[in-house]
């Protein structure tokens, strides 16, 4: 198994990316080889701050690190450091149609009405994140269920370069299959049920971050958005109730069990009574990470190293496959 992921260096890692993504990336680890990366050149498509964005990228290794992706077992880096994204993102372009990226979800929420005035970055987004994972020959991609659709996209443009430029018998790509968690492929906001939790939403109240300390936590389920009702014995009574169904979920995520099993533990109880319990569950996960983040993020060499030392292996394991596409496409490099 070649196992590849990434996640946006663009804000505080919170709980959404922790269950539908890292979580499985920490879990992966002893099943193949992991290569994990920052996606910095994918911050670059909405307006940023480049100072924010040189310290994110370090509070986000860190952040990793300290949720137990290990730098010794697999390969933590950030694109820059790897040429060869770019450099395959542009190769891909020519095969990626323009009809395949305007159909694209995220290209529609993010542009909104103002398409004019998005960046060409923006448009091709999918076509860098096709070539993170199509670079490595990569089997397995760990991730939330919001990123599907970009994984079906580099499935279209690995099938589509394959059979313009190699044989059948030899194919240039491997097409990667997406590997999302069922009981938490879709976390959602603690304000509004019907929003994912993310990382750009304003209100810090709508999303945990794996960095809260422990008070913030409890004040933030305390707060979170639910109904009057008591929580029902079966799933099928949490059908209309987006925010109960998600802070369910979420506790079944965490303790390992299932939405059946929370049910049948609290079914009939407030969410007086259920909250505190979340909180608590919440609290005695996060503490140990929240602990180790702040020792690590102390320390900029260190995370500078972690990446340089990625970043150097990635670009031995990437090579090949840059050779074969420039090959199949017939440009010459001396
Ligand atoms: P990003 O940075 O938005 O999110 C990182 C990972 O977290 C998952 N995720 C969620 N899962 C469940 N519930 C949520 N509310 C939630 N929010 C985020 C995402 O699905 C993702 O797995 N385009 C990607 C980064 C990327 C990438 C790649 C991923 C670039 N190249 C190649 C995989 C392979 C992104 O912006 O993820």
């Amino acid at each position: 198994m070649r196992i590849v992921s990434g996640i946006q260096p663009t804000g505080n890692l919170h709980l959404g990316n922790y269950l539908g993504a890292i979580r499985n990336w920490v879990r992966m680890q002893d099943d193949g080889e992991c290569l994990f990366f920052l996606a910095d050149l994918h911050a670059i498509s909405m307006p940023h701050d480049p100072a924010t964005l040189t310290a994110n990228t370090y509070e986000m290794v860190a952040a990793l690190v300290a949720c137990g992706v290990d730098p010794d077992r697999s390969y933590l880096f950030n694109q820059t450091q790897v040429p060869a994204h770019a450099e395959l993102q542009w190769l891909l372009n020519g095969t990626a149609r323009m009809g395949w990226l305007n159909r694209m979800t995220q290209w529609k929420d993010k542009a909104g009405k103002n398409r004019e005035g998005a960046s060409a970055a923006l448009f091709t987004y999918p076509v860098l994140q096709a070539a993170d994972v199509l670079l490595y020959q990569t089997t397995h991609v760990p991730v939330g269920d919001d990123q599907k659709q970009h994984l079906e996209l580099a499935r279209d443009i690995a099938q589509k370069f394959n059979n313009d430029f190699a044989s059948e018998d030899d194919p240039v790509f491997t097409l990667p299959e997406p590997f999302i968690p069922p009981e938490a492929a879709r976390i959602m906001s603690l304000r509004d049920g019907s929003a994912k939790m993310s990382k750009s939403e304003p209100s810090d109240m709508s999303r945990i971050n794996m960095t809260d300390d422990a008070d913030t936590i409890m004040q933030k389920v305390k707060k979170a958005k639910t109904d009057p009702e008591p929580l029902p014995s079966d799933p099928a009574g949490l059908e209309g109730r987006a925010e109960a169904k998600n802070l369910v979920a979420i506790y079944a995520a965490m303790a390992g069990s299932s939405v059946d099993a929370v049910l049948a533990e609290f079914g009939g109880e407030g969410f007086g009574k259920f909250k505190p319990a979340l909180g608590e569950l919440l609290v005695e996960t996060l503490a140990p990470i929240n602990a180790r983040f702040v020792e690590l993020k102390q320390d900029r060499a260190a995370l500078s190293a972690i990446l340089a030392k990625g970043a150097e292996k990635a670009r031995t394991l990437a090579a090949p496959t840059l050779s074969r596409t420039y090959e199949a496409l017939g440009l010459v490099r001396g």
